[in-house]
């Protein structure tokens, strides 16, 4: 499945982004943030692509001129129940294309998707306390928060903050659908 927005094209990843996608893997602001230990090597990467990367909802977020890789975004296959149909969207960004609203672009076009092509009722987003940037993206897209607790994950415990976008109803779908 190919996705477009503006300025991106998403697609499946490829062996081939393994060296892109280390790059900016491997920088301790990326992978702290986002939740996993950075990646240590290119094959490292590469095993990431082939395991957590190979899900047909997980997204490489290309530059739609260059074809460069930007980053990674799609539904990482958790469900929190209680809504219908349910998962939680994750993202990174290549540090130099942070803070020009590419992530945000990209994941209105996810939320499209996953309430359209996946037939999710709820998406769910979480960050750490003090990932503001995510935070925002999240907000941008419409995201409401609905609670916090401490998380226990790879890296250690963090207050993690949990959002929630419902499916909208009938007759309001141009909140998402026209962006
Ligand atoms: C989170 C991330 C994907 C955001 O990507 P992005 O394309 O830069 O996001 P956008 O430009 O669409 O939006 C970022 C928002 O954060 C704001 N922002 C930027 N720097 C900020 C800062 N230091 N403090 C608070 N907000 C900040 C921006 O102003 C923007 O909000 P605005 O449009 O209201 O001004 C990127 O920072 C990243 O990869 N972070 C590391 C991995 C990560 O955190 N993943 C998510 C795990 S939950």
């Amino acid at each position: 499945m190919i996705l477009t927005t503006d300025r991106t094209v998403l697609r499946p990843f490829r062996d081939e982004d393994a060296t892109a996608l280390y790059e900016f893997s491997r920088l301790h602001q990326v992978a702290d943030a986002a939740g996993w230990p950075p990646h240590q090597s290119v094959e490292d990467s590469l095993r990431v692509i082939r395991s957590v990367f190979a899900s047909p909802h997980v997204f490489a977020v290309t530059d739609r001129e260059t074809g460069t890789l930007l980053g990674s975004a799609g539904f990482v296959g958790r469900s929190r129940g209680g809504y219908g149909p349910d998962d939680e969207l994750g993202y990174s960004l290549d540090p130099r294309w942070w803070g020009r609203g590419i992530m945000t672009e990209v994941c209105r076009r996810l939320i499209f998707y996953g309430f359209e092509e996946m037939g999710l009722s709820a998406i769910w987003g979480t960050c750490y306390d003090g990932n503001d940037r995510s935070r925002r993206v999240m907000e941008k897209c419409g995201f409401q928060k609905m609670f916090s607790e401490m998380l226990e994950d790879d890296l250690g415990t963090h207050l993690t903050h949990f959002y929630l976008l419902l499916r909208p109803a009938a007759g309001e779908e141009e909140l998402w659908r026209n962006t």
